[in-house]
């Protein structure tokens, strides 16, 4: 069977991360900062050089398309993203859009034409961390957000999406369009396939989100005058709200999580009682019963920690997906070709956001997982095997070319005897 080429696929990712390289070995490239805008030049320039067309749309998302031999048809997407955590790894989404980008060397090298255009995708913004909400590009590609909504969202610096895109030059103006499939290979980012010892993770859906902004607003007072009893302290009532998230996601069910990662505190003053917190709440569960159960949970708590810390608490919800499942149809193409390509593998839920989860509501969509050491991801130490990295991206060749159709060259032979569509 065809294959992708590992060490050019491996040194495509180093050489990314050399943008925006952190000292402990990882990444920082925020979304629609300079390295960001590097990033996506070095992905362009590399999609240029591999024959393909580029388009940039309104929010920024890249699309680089190969052509297929029937015109008519919409095209196969393939993607990820290339922004970072503050301090994330080396894999996390480039992998993904390095994969896209390697099966096309592959299948030109190969001279494999597909039935249905290729189109290799870098989303904007998936991550989240500088501009809310998360997976923005591709929630404004899928209808779920307004561009106008999301272009007026401003960063801690008060800078909006809309000026961010503007300076890095790639607010562009490629409309909407059909796909006619999409498929992600990402890392795991937890320890599932690592400790079953599989390669491939035949990812089947992902959990539901629901994300919240909380404004604590207590007052500001003088460390050593004010009595203990009368202070009105917002970091105080934050912190038992960072206990009381934990708990809330110990103790629900359906592989239920609870995390505040995000906090800025006013006046951030060593003697100063603080007179007000931001934080962020970011809560996921399988089943959307189990989360809203979980946010009744959190409303009750923020009301008696109100009370008890004597300030006022206002709660915003900014991201909510549903837990999605992927197409039953796509997904069996991901686990025959892992199966075909002898790769071990394993049906799994994904605990992460991906630009996969919008896809899956406008177009069928699968996702293929490999293994990351230690299941340790969103941090600089993120490491993943070069020869895991090349079996998920053989095992995306081939559920693509199931879904394309090959015509042309050894694949397509290939696929005829697997019984694929050629
Ligand atoms: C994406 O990185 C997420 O938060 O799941
Ligand atoms: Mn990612
Ligand atoms: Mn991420």
């Amino acid at each position: 069977m065809l294959t992708t080429d590992a060490e050019r696929l491996w040194n495509s990712l180093m050489e990314l991360a050399r943008i925006g390289a952190t000292p402990k070995g990882g990444v920082r490239r925020l979304a629609l900062s300079d390295e960001d805008r590097r990033g996506r030049d070095c992905f362009r320039d590399w999609c240029r050089a591999a024959g393909m067309q580029v388009e940039i749309d309104a929010i920024g998302n890249i699309f680089a398309r190969r052509a297929g031999t029937d015109r008519d048809l919409a095209p196969v997407a393939i993607g990820s993203h290339l922004d970072s955590q503050p301090s994330g790894g080396k894999f996390d989404g480039a992998y993904g859009v390095m994969a896209g980008l390697e099966l096309v060397r592959t299948l030109d090298d190969a001279g494999v034409r597909t039935r249905a255009p290729l189109e290799v995708v870098a989303w904007t913004n998936e991550e989240g961390s500088r501009f809310v909400p998360t997976c923005m590009g591709s929630g404004v590609f899928a209808g779920v957000h307004s561009l106008e909504h999301v272009l007026q969202q401003r960063d801690v610096d008060g800078v909006t999406v809309r000026d961010a895109l503007g300076r890095i030059g790639y607010d562009g103006t490629a409309s909407p369009h059909r796909l006619d499939a999409y498929f992600e290979a990402h890392i795991e980012q937890g320890p599932v396939l690592e400790e079953q010892g599989k390669t491939i993770g035949v990812v089947v859906g992902a959990l539901g989100q629901r994300w919240f902004d909380v404004v604590v607003v207590g007052q500001d007072a003088h460390a050593g005058p004010t009595p203990m009893q009368t202070r009105r302290d917002a970091l105080l009532a934050a912190s038992r709200l960072v206990g009381e998230v934990h708990r809330i996601g110990s103790r629900s069910p359906d592989y239920a999580r609870g995390t505040v990662g995000f906090m800025v505190v006013q006046p951030n003053s060593r003697n100063v009682v603080p007179g007000e917190v931001r934080m962020s709440v970011d809560l996921r569960s399988a089943k959307w019963s189990t989360l809203d159960a979980m946010v009744d949970d959190l409303r009750r708590c923020i009301r008696s920690v109100q009370d008890e810390c004597r300030v006022e608490i206002a709660l915003e919800e900014v991201v909510a997906f549903q837990p999605s499942e992927f197409a039953a149809e796509l997904v069996a193409h991901v686990r025959d070709a892992a199966q075909s390509l002898g790769h071990s593998h394993l049906d799994i839920v994904s605990g992460a956001a991906h630009d996969a989860v919008y896809m899956s509501r406008i177009a069928p969509t699968a996702m293929v997982f490999v293994p990351c050491a230690g299941g340790i991801s969103h941090n600089e130490l993120e490491s993943a095997r070069p020869e895991h990295l090349a079996a998920g991206c053989d095992v995306l060749l081939h559920a693509v070319l199931r879904r394309a159709g090959a015509s042309g060259g050894r694949a397509a032979a290939s696929e005829a005897r697997e019984g694929g569509e050629a």
